[in-house]
């Protein structure tokens, strides 16, 4: 887009930056049309030409000339319903390019897509990480609401997930261990006790091979993944592909399949960490957090369920109504105290197999709101409570405890020892499928 006249540029302001502004041509024409039509008028009552240099004729010009320019500003904005604000370039687009490499020298890349609004994501290829994505806030200030990194080395070191897909399973298999058709399959301890996203090397640490496409009104990239057969101890070759789509309702969509070629458990899904506040400068407390769920999955100490489904009702997990996240989180009760805060797995109400609301999440400074839909049967809420101030990230920002939340669309943890639990078994010949949007806007 060529760079904007100064008219045109205090249009923009005056009006909140339009999806469509008037152009100066458009004024000067209904302008010269007026002026016209003045003269043509004053010829009419007077019978002869006004002159124009008479006050009266620049006077009634002026005049008129400046209600148009005032209707104009008025009306435009409900005409084109710009609440919206549009992208510099107005259209929507994609751009790949170098960002560092693997320690074992593998290049990665990152993808930048962005929408007819502006609103931008960056994945890379390194973990099909999600690097960046930025939001306008009430007043069209776009800022990142996600943790990360300013290149793909940070992330190769001991980072939390930051961004990244979580499989084969994601969250705990309790002592790494599970029996599938009278066969007993151990798994790396990674956390404690227990196995957590997948083992030593889990998804979020393979390069990821990356297809972008365009569609009318969205842009994308499908990520693909084949997890040899015994990989991190998990049976059969699975072939993963996530497809992230960016459309024009500012909604990011992951949509995951996978198939395999022996019975294996399967549990994926996307491990970012937002702060809606913006750049991660500051803790998530004072988010406030809708969860559609009535019920959770009790743990026990090293954070496997019970087994158990419990209502949430009177407890501080009770996110059925918006709940500031900060309002109860330092409570002495056993489940918080086992996660050092949120770290639960929350049964989602639903009424059918479809996209159902998980969670909604309102940011009052800047009035960002994010809301996750899924097919998933639950969400994990974790409330960044392990981040320790150890990590720099993006813009040289040190990530302290609860500087970031993640909702884990998923199915329950520990499921494949918990037969009471909706299955994770993916067996050859089926395809596992499910999908996850997180959607934009602000109040
Ligand atoms: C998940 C787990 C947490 C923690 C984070 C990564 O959300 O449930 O307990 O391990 O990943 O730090």
């Amino acid at each position: 887009m060529p760079p904007l006249g100064d008219f045109e540029a205090t249009l923009q302001a005056a009006t909140g930056r339009l999806t469509l502004t008037p152009s100066p041509v458009t004024i000067l024409w209904v302008s010269y049309l007026e002026y016209d039509r003045t003269r043509r008028d004053m010829t009419r009552h007077s019978g002869q030409p006004i002159p124009r240099d008479s006050n009266l004729y620049g006077a009634t010009m002026i005049h008129r000339i400046s209600v148009l320019l005032a209707l104009c500003l008025t009306l435009f904005p409900f005409w084109t319903g710009s609440a919206v604000p549009s992208s510099p370039q107005g259209k929507d687009m994609i751009k790949k390019e170098a960002f560092g490499k693997t320690p074992g020298g593998k290049p990665v890349e990152l993808y930048t897509l962005k929408n007819k609004h502006g609103m931008e994501v960056r994945a890379m290829t390194y973990g099909g990480a999600i690097v960046s994505i930025r939001v306008p806030d009430k007043k069209g200030h776009f800022d990142d609401v996600v943790l990360g990194f300013d290149k793909a080395d940070d992330y190769t070191s001991k980072v939390p997930y930051f961004g990244a897909i979580i499989g084969r399973y994601g969250n705990r298999i309790a002592k790494g261990k599970f029996t599938l058709d009278g066969k007993e399959y151990t798994l790396p301890l990674n956390d404690g006790p227990n196995s957590l996203h997948g083992g030593d090397k889990g998804f979020d640490k393979v390069v990821w091979e990356a297809e972008p496409f365009e569609k009318p009104d969205e842009v994308g990239v499908v990520f693909k993944h084949t997890s040899p057969d015994g990989d991190e101890g998990y049976p059969g070759n699975l072939k993963v592909t996530v497809t992230y789509t960016l459309n024009d309702k500012n909604e990011l969509i992951f949509e995951y399949h996978a198939t395999t070629d022996k019975a294996t458990p399967v549990n994926l899904t996307n491990h970012t960490y937002f702060n809606l506040a913006g750049d991660g400068q500051r803790d998530v407390l004072g988010h406030e957090l809708l969860l559609n769920a009535d019920t959770f999955t009790p743990v026990n100490k090293t954070l496997i369920p019970t087994g158990k489904i419990v209502s949430v009702k009177g407890t501080p997990l009770d996110f059925t109504k918006p709940m500031v996240v900060g309002a109860r989180i330092d409570q002495k009760d056993d489940q918080l105290i086992f996660g050092r805060g949120y770290d639960h797995n929350f049964v989602l109400n639903r009424k059918d197999k479809g996209l159902t609301l998980a969670a909604r999440v309102y940011e009052p400074t800047t009035g960002r709101v994010m809301e996750v839909y899924t097919t998933e049967p639950a969400v994990q809420f974790y409330s960044g409570n392990f981040l320790d101030g150890t990590l720099t990230g993006k813009q040289g920002h040190v990530y302290k405890v609860r500087y970031g939340f993640c909702l884990e669309t998923q199915h329950y943890p520990d499921s494949p020892n918990e037969p009471s639990f909706p299955s994770t078994i993916l067996r050859p010949g089926q395809t596992y499928h499910s999908t996850t949007v997180y959607k934009f806007s602000t109040r």
